[in-house]
């Protein structure tokens, strides 16, 4: 019965190419390979400026001023913490949960502790609040969701920490040196928008329905999770360690491409010619491994760029040298896709804020491929 999605004119399978709305959001440039949040290429940004002044720009539709910024960063401090609540909820989950699932259920349970709980989802200011305590909380929930795990004790958040100290802080226990901080801050910044990808897509789809920031939120990161989406970074390291040397990246990736298995922290769907991000995060991981003085994984990446690129023309996305650069500054694999979600959760907000104030519910058409007009048996007669 099921016919070749071509027989369908109109249909673009994936919505690949499909409009699915207007935003002021970010723009994507394919053909440049370029990527600006509200007018501002994100290079500048993870360059010169900091996540916590990417959050205000895609939350507050301009860059603060340094008084601006000082007042955003002391208020996103004062929410950091979260209620005890919330870590007995984690705590009773296996160890062996994805750190995906925590982070999710987090957010799930966080939901009716935000003082703007019973605000109208359409209150525009309410909504505001709590995306800035959701921005505040993720590097919290992300952190010491990974001591839950791990057994360790929870680390109550330094209010003066930005959402890359505070992760790093949690993470090791310990004070994060500014080096590590300014990578970590560099990627959260490119992590923390992407226009209409699936996660922000199906964000916008949950608040469309006029349900809250909080659902469109755990309906982001859910679909953030899947290895096809935010999910490939992890892959692409796991990729990496079994690769191994430099030596077997050629024979390793030939006979993956001869087994049609797809590179992880490979191909876009947006860029066919490169993702910008990735050139940015491939310098900063490369040079990393150089200071540090482990170049294997560069040496690994320029590898399978060379071959993808010559006989695929497929690039790498932003996932793949971001991967060995979180392996580089010693990040737990399984906190990776956490790690992007804790930054993209500025762009759900910022996503979901403009679908509500804007919004007419997202409901599009199914082409029905299937039987008509039969006749019903009943039970005892099948
Ligand atoms: N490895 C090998 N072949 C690939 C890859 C890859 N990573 N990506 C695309 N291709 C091939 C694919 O096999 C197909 O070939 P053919 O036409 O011969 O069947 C062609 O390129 C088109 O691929 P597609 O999967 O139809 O393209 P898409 O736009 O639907 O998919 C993608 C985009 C990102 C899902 C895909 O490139 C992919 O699976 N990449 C690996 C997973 C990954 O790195 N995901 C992170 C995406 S970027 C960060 C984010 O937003 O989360």
């Amino acid at each position: 019965m099921s016919g070749p999605a071509t027989q369908y004119p109109n249909y673009s399978p994936g919505l690949e190419g499909v409009p699915a709305g207007i935003t002021s959001i970010s723009k994507i440039d394919s053909d440049r390979s370029s990527l600006q949040y509200r007018g501002y290429d994100v290079h500048d940004l993870a360059e010169f400026g900091s996540y916590e002044e990417t959050a205000y720009l895609l939350l507050h539709k301009k860059l603060p001023t340094a008084s601006e910024l000082a007042e955003f960063k002391q208020l996103l401090g004062s929410e950091r913490d979260v209620p005890a609540e919330i870590y007995s909820v984690l705590a009773a989950m296996p160890k062996t949960a994805d750190s995906m699932d925590t982070l999710r259920t987090a957010f799930s349970v966080l939901a009716p502790f935000d003082p703007d709980y019973k605000a109208s989802p359409t209150d525009h200011d309410a909504n505001i609040r709590k995306a800035i305590r959701i921005v505040a909380k993720a590097s919290t929930l992300v952190g010491n969701g990974h001591r839950i795990r791990q057994g360790l004790n929870l680390i109550t958040p330094n209010p003066e920490h930005t959402a890359a100290e505070n992760f790093l802080h949690l993470m090791t226990g310990q004070e994060p040196d500014p080096a590590t901080v300014k990578t970590m801050d560099a990627s959260l910044t490119l992590y923390a928008e992407h226009g209409f990808n699936a996660s922000t897509f199906a964000c916008r789809v949950t608040v469309s329905t006029l349900s809250d920031l909080y659902s469109g939120i755990v309906a982001g990161i859910s679909t953030l999770r899947g290895p096809l989406h935010g999910g490939a970074n992890e892959e692409a390291m796991r990729m990496i360690l079994e690769i191994g040397t430099p030596e077997n990246a050629e024979p390793w990736l030939r006979d993956a491409l001869a087994n049609k298995k797809k590179i992880m922290g490979f191909g876009h769907r947006e860029y066919k010619k490169g993702d910008s991000r990735s050139f940015y995060m491939s310098k900063v991981a490369k040079e990393l491994g150089v200071k540090k003085g482990i170049t294997i994984y560069g040496e690994i990446a320029d590898v399978l760029e060379k071959i993808m690129a010559d006989e695929k023309g497929i690039y790498p996305n932003v996932d793949f040298p971001t991967a060995y650069g979180y392996y580089l500054l010693g990040i737990p694999i399984e906190l990776y896709t956490p790690i992007f979600a804790m930054a993209r959760v500025a762009g759900y907000s910022a996503h979901a804020i403009e679908q509500i104030d804007g919004n007419r519910l997202i409901r599009p058409k199914a082409i029905y491929d299937g039987d008509t007009n039969l006749t019903y048996v009943p039970i005892a007669d099948r």
